[in-house]
């Protein structure tokens, strides 16, 4: 009965864009802004068609929203706390684990609270096991390029950073990392895969060859993958993202992005071989050495992660990913046919092109970027899941009107 009810007050609720009144005009203001703003959310990488209504309507008619969840401890040892998730969360690596090529018996992972939260993790575990391995600190080596988190948490973790100069369309020049090494220490290698405005995935075949040419300095690969990640496995060119085709050791990955969780959240995929060589702290009461950053982590978005692998799973992420890389070639097409310029990177469901007015760029919520050698002002548009072709074509018709 209490489940009917539920089910009635959100079906009102997707009929009319929001349910009832929260009892606050503001709270209820700011619901509809968000629902109308949400039809034409372009320039960000998140799936707006979240699929966890069933979620919450067993997560309140069960009474989980009275308890209170937290995942402190690691999920990949024998012995997973039972007042957690952390069984969930093991299932959730456990799925991922072939799809970012790495084998069922030389993983260790994390659901994380975001794709920073994962680069975190990369650049801590890369910088301890280049200092265990060597005695020597590692230099951090990323694409002028990269997304900020990746300098911000080189200031934090206080490691020296060398910004590799990237070629216009965003990928790190081999030739720039070359003359950049310090070949007298180890070596962090930060690989976008996917940078944030053009969508660039960093030539990890051309770069690892440039640090092939020093065999005597230790390296360490840590993927950011936050976007691509996401959809990069349920496509053709899964091989991109694969540890065995491009050899990282490590890799962050967005959840609220591809996969549509509806807040921050992520995965953190290393070798266990860099696992093992963390630095240990053993915590009795957790049950265990706790190698990881965090003490509590969040028990819920690894449920909804798992929730998702089973309602959406391989199969819809597939349709959804192809979707998405269809709706990318049809935006950046139409551009074209109205003759605005625009560009892509292979592999990428980002589009960035001349930045058009600010009505436009606010009412499709584009996010900007600014580059000399593509005219000046751009914009970008992430064809995300909601992004459909009849909202490309609406979007196309109004810049039309600015031609
Ligand atoms: C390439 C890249 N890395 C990292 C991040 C940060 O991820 P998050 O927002 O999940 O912390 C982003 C966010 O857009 C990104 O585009």
């Amino acid at each position: 009965m209490k489940k009917l009810f539920l089910l009635i007050i959100v079906s009102v609720a997707t009929l009319n864009g929001f349910a009832q009144s929260s009892g606050f005009d503001k709270l209820d203001e700011w619901t509809k802004v968000w629902k109308e703003g949400q039809q034409t959310y372009f320039g960000y990488p998140v799936n707006q068609q979240s699929a966890l209504q069933e979620f919450y309507e067993w997560y309140v008619s069960t009474g989980m929203d009275r308890v209170n969840l937290n995942n402190a401890g690691d999920p990949m040892t024998d012995k997973p706390w039972n007042m957690s998730t952390q069984a969930f969360e093991r299932e959730v690596i456990e799925f991922f684990t072939p799809l970012y090529g790495f084998d069922k018996d030389d993983v260790w992972g994390i659901v994380t609270h975001s794709g920073t939260d994962g680069n975190n993790h990369g650049i801590y575990f890369g910088a301890n096991d280049l200092y265990n391995r060597t005695g020597k600190q590692a230099v951090v080596y990323v694409s002028d390029e990269a997304h900020y988190s990746n300098m911000r948490l080189c200031d934090l973790q206080n490691l020296e950073v060398k910004l590799i100069k990237s070629d216009p369309m965003g990928r790190m020049i081999p030739e720039e990392l070359e003359a950049a090494l310090d070949t007298t220490r180890p070596a962090l290698m930060v690989y976008a895969m996917g940078s944030t405005f053009k969508g660039a995935i960093d030539d990890m075949k051309a770069l690892n060859e440039v640090l092939a040419r020093h065999p005597n300095m230790a390296v360490y690969r840590h993927v950011d993958a936050a976007l691509f990640g996401g959809y990069l496995p349920f496509t053709k060119d899964r091989k991109m993202v694969s540890s065995k085709d491009q050899h990282f050791e490590s890799i962050a990955i967005s959840g609220h992005k591809f996969f549509g969780i509806d807040s921050p959240s992520g995965l953190f995929l290393c070798t266990r071989r860099v696992y093992d060589n963390q630095n240990n702290f053993n915590v009795t009461y957790l049950n265990g050495n706790m190698k990881m950053i965090n003490c509590s982590r969040d028990a819920v978005q690894p449920l909804k992660f798992w929730w998702l692998i089973q309602k959406v799973g391989y199969k819809k992420w597939s349709q959804q990913a192809n979707q998405m890389m269809k709706c990318t070639k049809y935006l950046q097409q139409e551009l074209k046919k109205i003759g605005w310029p625009c560009w892509r990177n292979e592999y990428s469901n980002t589009v960035f092109f001349k930045r058009p007015s600010p009505e436009i760029c606010s009412k499709y919520n584009l996010a900007l970027g600014y580059d000399e050698s593509f005219g000046g002002e751009l914009a970008h548009v992430v064809v995300m899941q909601h992004v459909t072709k009849e909202k490309i074509d609406g979007f196309i018709r109004e810049l039309k009107g600015e031609n």
